[in-house]
């Protein structure tokens, strides 16, 4: 307690006792745990702060991405993205993520070459990923066998020794393609496609997905960077719920591959990685441009939402949108065109246009475009995720690595308030079932 607050301070009165505090402000934050010294008396644990969901609540400090929501900003360690996705590739991205900044000529051949050599899994992975039901579904695959890699490589579990950390960063960046693509032939029931190592780090995913008899599979250049521009819009969006999942787990001091399995685990969830098939079912559902006004009026009378408008960051256009719907139409080209688009098109024009979204900040998200293209690709709704999990896994490895040298972090172990009962008398079974 203090008479003259200091200007980057918040004074609080505690109203049961009458007893004032003064508590540092640091970067617009205050420490919660300084909210430990209000008590009631020395009996009472000190206040602490409810925060489901942590909507308000910084759990870390970071130097791998910045948003800024209401400007629709979204920069990787300093980068903008628009810069990222139309000068850069993936891996290049993938290299600044972790590195936290871009490589030099020398830096950038060794890490792709690094990565290159590592996209093989033993065999023993095949053999196990073969044991799935025939219908399995493929994130559930992947996030199995990013799981049972910790089993491959036990010295993963050294996290404190940099080398070892970066050893295992690129064998998941390398591997991640090979099982998402392995687990999207296995639902097919086709034979499992092993890496072409000639090929540039997506150019390789999609020969393993789509290659059959032919000696070589050659992409479309235009696919191919187009899915490579996916891979940079999803490589990092800060604390999401799959960083989050990765950091808490990470923070037990458990190996990687453990860690990123919890990882897909959260982007398995609807609400997290499933919206963009959410967009392509009520575009389907919409059917026509004329269906639409009477769509938007149920939207608007509440009884459905506008699905791949709305974001609880960006209260503006989602950066990442705008270089999607460009995506789409680079797609669009070599595919041929999808009567949705023109759906999608004109939903955004009249949603922009009219005043209950622009009242509530509705803008397109990510997910409204990247369905569409994703289904031109022929890729089933299943595989949406994993694709999201391939683009996501450089900055689930940044965050942790970020996660694992900063002196600061402890175990994640939240406080609750206990709402049940207290000091029950035990009678044994014996007693309550005669
Ligand atoms: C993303 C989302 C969950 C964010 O939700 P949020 O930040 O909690 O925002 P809220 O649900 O509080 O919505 C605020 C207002 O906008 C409305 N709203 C939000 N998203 C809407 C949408 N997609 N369509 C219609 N109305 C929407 C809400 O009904 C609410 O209106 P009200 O103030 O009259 O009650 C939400 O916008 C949404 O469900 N979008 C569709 C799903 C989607 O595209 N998800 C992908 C996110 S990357």
């Amino acid at each position: 307690m203090t008479d003259v607050a200091a200007k980057d301070s918040l004074t609080v009165t505690d109203n049961r006792t009458g007893q004032t505090y003064d508590i540092a402000i640091t970067d617009n934050t205050i420490a919660a745990k300084d909210l430990g010294q209000i008590r009631l008396d020395e009996e009472q644990p000190g206040l602490a702060t409810y925060d489901p969901g942590f909507v308000n609540t910084a759990s870390c400090r970071s130097s791998v991405t910045y948003i800024d929501g209401d400007k629709g900003i979204l920069e990787y360690r300093g980068y903008p993205i628009e810069q990222l996705a139309e000068k850069s590739n993936f891996l290049e991205v993938a290299y600044l993520l972790v590195h936290g900044e871009l490589p030099t000529k020398e830096q950038y051949d060794s890490w792709v070459h690094e990565i290159t050599y590592h996209t093989f899994v033993h065999e023993n992975v095949k053999s196990f990923m073969q044991g799935f039901r025939y219908d399995a579904h493929p994130m559930g695959m992947l996030m199995a066998s990013v799981g049972a890699l910790s089993t491959f490589y036990p010295d993963a579990r050294n996290i404190s020794d940099a080398d070892n950390r970066h050893m295992q960063i690129v064998r998941m960046i390398a591997k991640m393609p090979t099982l998402g693509a392995w687990s999207f032939r296995h639902a097919q029931g086709k034979p499992y496609v092993y890496p072409d190592n000639d090929l540039g780090y997506t150019a390789n995913f999609l020969s393993m997905l789509f290659k059959m008899s032919e000696s070589k599979f050659e992409a479309d250049e235009r696919l191919v960077k187009a899915l490579d521009v996916l891979f940079i819009l999803h490589a990092d969006h800060e604390q999401n719920c799959s960083t989050n999942a990765v950091r808490s787990v990470g923070s037990s001091q458990v190996d990687p591959y453990s860690a990123v399995s919890a990882g897909i685990g959260a982007l398995y969830g609807p609400l997290h990685g499933g919206a963009n098939e959410a967009v392509l079912r009520m575009l389907k559902r919409i059917g026509s441009k004329e269906n639409i006004p009477a769509f938007i009026d149920g939207v608007k009378d509440g009884n459905e939402r506008l699905m791949g408008f709305g974001h609880r960051v960006y209260k503006n256009y989602d950066p990442r949108a705008k270089i999607i719907k460009k995506s789409a139409e680079d797609v669009f080209e070599v595919t041929g065109t999808n009567p949705l688009l023109d759906i999608a098109l004109e939903l955004e024009k009249i949603a922009l246009e009219d005043e209950y979204f622009v009242k509530r900040k509705l803008y397109p998200n990510v997910d409204f475009y990247s369905g569409l293209i994703y289904e031109a690709f022929q890729f089933p709704p299943e595989m949406f995720t994993v694709l999201f999990a391939i683009g996501r896994t450089p900055g689930w490895l940044a965050q942790w690595s970020e996660l694992v040298q900063d002196k600061d972090q402890k175990i994640a172990r939240p406080k609750q308030i206990y709402t049940g009962d207290r000091e029950l008398t035990f009678t044994p079974a014996s007693e309550r079932w005669s």
